[in-house]
This record gives structure tokens, sequence and C-alpha cells, in this order.
């Protein structure tokens, strides 16, 4: 049975694990903090079997099967012996994932490949002291992960083409959707566009046009209503009679103008940013109790939006006449 090396057993760690227990692979899980990887697994086993209660667990295997590929490893040569695949997970820090992947180089076969979990830092930053950097990729996931399907694969520049593919296949068997950046670039796909989302939002609040609560409402029954099902491009193509250049034809200018209109990038520590702040707590107290609850919310949200989406995936599986025009 094919092994996959998760290192670092915190929130993505442990989420990964579970991602890729899910799909049938056997997972080790290893941490530098002895005992922490230990503790992961009971976490782990505890979340499985309130999925399978509620019905929700990810894969073809019942929990307990699913468990049973599961294991903690406190030393690292133990915990990469085996693996086709190391996913790391550590702290979000350059130097510390530059030292694990030269200690992971060290003790794995020239054909491992090397996946790193970073949301802010290039390839070619993270994997500097890798000697062979062909097998090196950002696959960077998206928080909670198993509900959350978007993973981006990056290429370091000297990646090979068979390992973007290797890596993609790896993540459609466990049942996630990768997308692949054609190049490395700072803040990826998904947090380029979310900048872009939260700069504007926080320009308007701060500029007295819309309320925190309002601005949320924008994207959580507006916008957001359809990019769960469709992206940008398509929404675009989807709103004018004859499709995307049309599209353009008819709101590219004003577009534009808009775009012009936009101010520079604002500073979240002005003394204007503390209102914003302020406004956000007194909708949700910034306590441990309200944010755990409003988490756990958003999880129990994620999870029918994903189980509504995998329904719609089921149907489109379906026998269907693909390629004519809907017109
Ligand atoms: N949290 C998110 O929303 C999110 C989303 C996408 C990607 N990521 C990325 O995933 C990575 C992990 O983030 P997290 O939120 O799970 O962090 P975390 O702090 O919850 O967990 C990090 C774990 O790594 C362990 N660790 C630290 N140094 C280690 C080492 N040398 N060897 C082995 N284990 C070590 C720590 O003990 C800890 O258990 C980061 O690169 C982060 O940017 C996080």
């Amino acid at each position: 049975m094919e092994v996959v090396s998760v290192i670092g057993s915190g929130l993505i760690g442990r989420s990964w694990a579970m991602v890729f227990i899910s799909g049938g692979y056997r997972v080790k899980l290893y941490d530098n903090q002895p005992g922490l990887a230990a503790k992961a697994v009971t976490e782990i086993r505890k979340q499985l079997e309130e999925l399978e209660e509620a019905r929700v667990l990810r894969g073809p295997l019942a929990a307990t099967q699913q468990l049973a590929l599961l294991g903690h490893y406190d030393d690292l040569a133990q915990a990469l012996e085996g693996a086709f695949f190391v996913q790391e997970c550590v702290f979000e820090s350059l130097e510390v994932k530059r030292s694990v992947f030269r200690d992971v180089e060290r003790l794995v076969g020239g054909g491992v490949i090397l996946s790193s979990s970073t949301s802010c830092l290039v390839p070619s930053n993270v994997f500097s002291t890798v000697q062979n950097r062909s097998r090196c990729l950002v696959s960077h996931p998206v928080n909670p992960p198993y509900y959350v399907k978007l993973v981006e694969l990056v290429p370091h520049p000297d990646t090979a083409d068979t390992v973007m593919d290797a890596a993609h296949a790896v993540m459609t068997k466990v049942g996630q959707v990768p997308v692949r950046l054609k190049k490395e670039v700072d803040g990826f796909a998904v947090n380029r566009v979310q900048a872009a989302i939260i700069a504007e939002s926080w320009r308007m609040v701060q500029d007295g046009l819309i309320s925190v609560e309002d601005i949320d409402l924008v994207m959580s029954e507006g916008l957001g209503m359809r990019y769960a099902f469709i992206g940008p491009m398509e929404t675009m193509h989807l709103n004018a009679p004859e499709g995307l250049r049309d599209y353009m034809k008819r709101y590219g200018e004003g577009i534009g103008r808009l775009l012009n209109s936009f101010g520079p990038v604002p500073d979240f520590f002005s003394a204007g940013a503390e209102s914003i702040y302020n406004e956000v707590c007194e909708l949700i107290p910034n306590d441990r109790q309200h944010l755990s609850a409003r988490t756990e919310r958003r999880d129990r949200l994620l999870v029918g939006l994903a189980r509504l989406k995998q329904e719609h995936r089921d149907q489109q599986a379906e026998p269907e006449v693909v390629g004519t025009s809907a017109r």
C-alpha cells in the first residue's frame, strides 16, 4: 500500500492526514514535538467517529478502516520509511521549512515527491536547500481542506512535469480538486484573488460607503451564491446573451472605469482601521467562545455545501449531451 508522510501535526497536518487516509493511502504522521503526533491521531479518531455518525465521512472506507491506515511518529526517519509522497505542514517559517526539507532529502530516495503546504512562501525559496528540485512543489490547501477541496499545485522553476502530473493524480484520487499554477507567483491564485476582495471591501468600509455587516452580505448572499458553483470567467460568459466577448463589449469599459477608481493599498494598521476592528468585534465578539461558535457554524455550513457540490458532481457524471450550444 502506498505511503504518504505528513510532516507537522497541527491544524493542516491533521487535515491532510484525514484527507489522505480517506483516499486509501497509508499515512505516517510526524511532529518534532514528542507526543504531538500521537495526540493528533487521538483527535483525528474523535473527528472521524463524529463524521461517520453524521454520515459525512469522506471516501469509501469506514472510520475504523481509515484509522487503521494512520500511524504517528516522533522519529523522522521512521516516518519517512516507504513514503512516495511527503506533505510538509510545519510552521510558516522559511528557516523551519528549509531545515525540514534538508533533513527529509537526506532520508528519502530520489524519486520521492516533496510537497509543501505553505500559504505565503514561493517554491524557489522553500526548496532552495534541496539538491534535486525537480521533485518539489507546493500543494497549498484551503482551510479546512477536509471540506474545501481546492488545492493549488505550484511548481518550482525546476519541477518536472511528471511530478506535477503525479501530484495532480494523488490529489484527485483522495477527492481534492487540484488546480495547476503554470509558474510560481507570490500568493498563488487563491490569495491573490482573496487579497483583491479584502482590499476593496476594506476600502469601502473605511471610506464610509458601506458597513462591515453589509459588505459581508455582498459576498455571502450575493457574489458567493454563484461563486460556489461557477467562477468569474463563466459568470461573465453567462451574463451576456452572446457570451464573454459580448459581455466585455457591454461592460468592459465600465469595469475598467471602476478598476481605475480603486484606491491605493489600504493601511490595515492606521487609526482608521481601528473602527473596522471595533465594528467587526461588535458583530462577533473577539473571544474564544464566540469565535469557536462561529468557526463551528462555518464548518457545519461547509459540510452542507460540500454535500450539495458532491450531488452536483454526481449529476454531472451522468451521461449528457456536451459541446452543443445552449442557444
Ligand atoms: N491554517 C491555515 O489556514 C492554513 C491554510 C493553508 C496552508 N497553511 C499552511 O500549512 C502549514 C501549517 O500550518 P498550520 O496552521 O497547520 O500550523 P500549526 O501551527 O497548527 O502546526 C504546525 C505544526 O508543525 C510542527 N512543527 C514545527 N516545526 C517542525 C519540525 N521542524 N518538524 C516537524 N514538525 C514541526 C509543530 O509542532 C506544529 O504541530 C503552514 O505552512 C501554513 O502556511 C495553513
